[in-house]
């Protein structure tokens, strides 16, 4: 007998949410540093290519075989062949690995929104965030709060928990980006900053731009954990997919660029490298934070956009690997959320601590927290790209039809799906593992 499954309530809180899922750190903290690392305005140009006439693919697919089959990536593997069963294992596992560097970030936020909050303010940046690293507790500590709240919502559910922690965040954070966007603007550096992100120099190009383009397209996506399956399986029938994966690449790529918007003129205005890496939102954006007008507000909703943004992201995610727990092992909610909450917590302590007394432990030449981005974003989440898209490309044509429509452009998707992105993927794959 098959259990009622949830749907969303509406199709705009489905978007709501997807975007919500899409939207992350990684649109704010790594779209604007790999921007910045490839040149700005022609890394801008490849991406967007990337995003819609690539990465749109296997998101579409994603979606409409989560709709048509219903079930979390595991069940939904299952019924279209034991065979691929292994592949759901993959999505669970990566699910799961995901939330444990993704939310010692989150744990970070927690703690930057604490100290512009409390008017706490260290006068040295990078002494601070090292300090804050080498305690043996408190990163822990912190990324195990931010893993709780993520929790709660998936815990009590799609419509009352997921949409509504959805519908609340994401009209709030797209607000306030427009504002810190707005505020940017007026400083001095924003010629220069707008002139970076839109003045393509067309010498900079180079071949490693294209695939750091790629990661950031599926990445930003969420596609390859299993996320955008459980989430299309929610839809009603009558859902157009391939105009969904249009209008959440939309709202996501505004983001980012947004963020870009908000973060370079910040830059420019104190003549810092837009190079700067990881460390720039930790680091030289409080320093800088500090001598702006209205600093202290300022920084606050920074860090509360981050927030909101890393939170609807880790929900996405541990519903990924929630869904599987409750439908395909039919555990209850409550022990598949304690089970969750312990797994994520036994590898995600590790990873908080890789940046002070752990520094020393590596894999592959990893640090842990290093490790598990590595393992997750350049191999795990490649292998689950290409096994749905192989899969549905050479096995299930009728999705074809359920993620891309009947119109003049199917038998373009399709061939692009058959031929193309398998070889890409294989490429990012290849690559990603230098
Ligand atoms: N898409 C989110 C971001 O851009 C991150 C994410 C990746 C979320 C993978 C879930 C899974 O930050």
């Amino acid at each position: 007998m098959e259990n009622k499954r949830p749907e969303w309530s509406s199709y705009i809180s489905f978007i709501i949410a997807a975007v919500g899922s899409a939207v992350g750190l990684g649109n704010i903290w790594r779209f604007p540093y790999i921007m910045g690392k490839c040149g700005g305005a022609l890394f801008l140009i490849i991406y967007l290519l990337l995003i819609a006439f690539i990465c749109v693919i296997p998101l579409s697919i994603e979606l409409a075989v989560g709709k048509f089959y219903k079930g979390d990536p595991i069940t939904i593997y299952n019924k279209i062949n034991p065979k691929f069963k292994i592949f759901g294992y993959l999505c669970l596992i990566t699910s799961i690995l995901i939330p444990c560097f993704y939310f010692v970030v989150g744990g970070w936020i927690l703690n930057y929104m604490w100290l512009f909050l409390a008017n706490d303010i260290p006068s040295d940046f990078a002494q601070y965030f090292g300090t804050l690293n080498s305690n043996p507790f408190v990163p822990a500590a912190l990324t195990l709060v931010f893993l709780f709240i993520s929790l709660v919502f998936p815990f009590i559910g799609l419509n009352k928990g997921i949409e509504k922690a959805n519908n609340v965040m994401m009209p709030v954070f797209v607000v306030m980006l427009i504002a810190l966007a707005g505020y940017a603007l007026t400083l001095s550096g924003a010629k220069e900053g707008l002139a970076f992100m839109f003045k393509p120099d067309f010498s900079k190009f180079n071949s490693e731009m294209i695939l750091l383009a790629l990661g950031q397209a599926l990445f930003t996506l969420s596609i390859g954990i299993g996320i955008m399956m459980t989430y299309g399986s929610y839809l009603k029938k009558d859902v157009n997919i391939i105009k969904s994966s249009y209008t959440l690449i939309f709202f996501d790529t505004l983001v980012a660029v947004l963020a870009g918007i908000m973060i370079f003129p910040i830059v420019f205005t104190n003549g810092i490298e837009p190079t700067a890496g990881a460390t720039l939102v930790f680091i030289s954006l409080p320093e800088i934070f500090t001598t702006l007008p209205f600093s202290r507000i300022v920084a606050f909703l920074f860090f509360i956009l981050l927030f909101f943004a890393a939170v609807t992201s880790g929900i996405s995610l541990l519903e990924a690997s929630l869904s599987c727990y409750s439908e395909y092992f039919k555990m209850k909610r409550e022990k598949a959320a304690v089970l969750l909450f312990v797994l994520v917590s036994v590898i995600a302590i590790p990873a908080s601590l890789s940046f002070g007394i752990l520094s020393d432990f590596k894999i592959l030449n990893r640090t842990f927290f290093d490790f598990l981005d590595f393992a997750t974003s350049n191999v795990l989440m490649p292998i689950c790209t290409l096994a749905i898209c192989v899969i549905a490309g050479w096995k299930l044509p009728l999705i074809h039809f359920e993620a891309f429509g009947t119109n003049r452009y199917t038998k373009i998707f399709s061939f692009l799906l058959k031929y193309i992105l398998p070889v890409v993927l294989v490429l990012v794959l290849v690559l990603g593992l230098k």
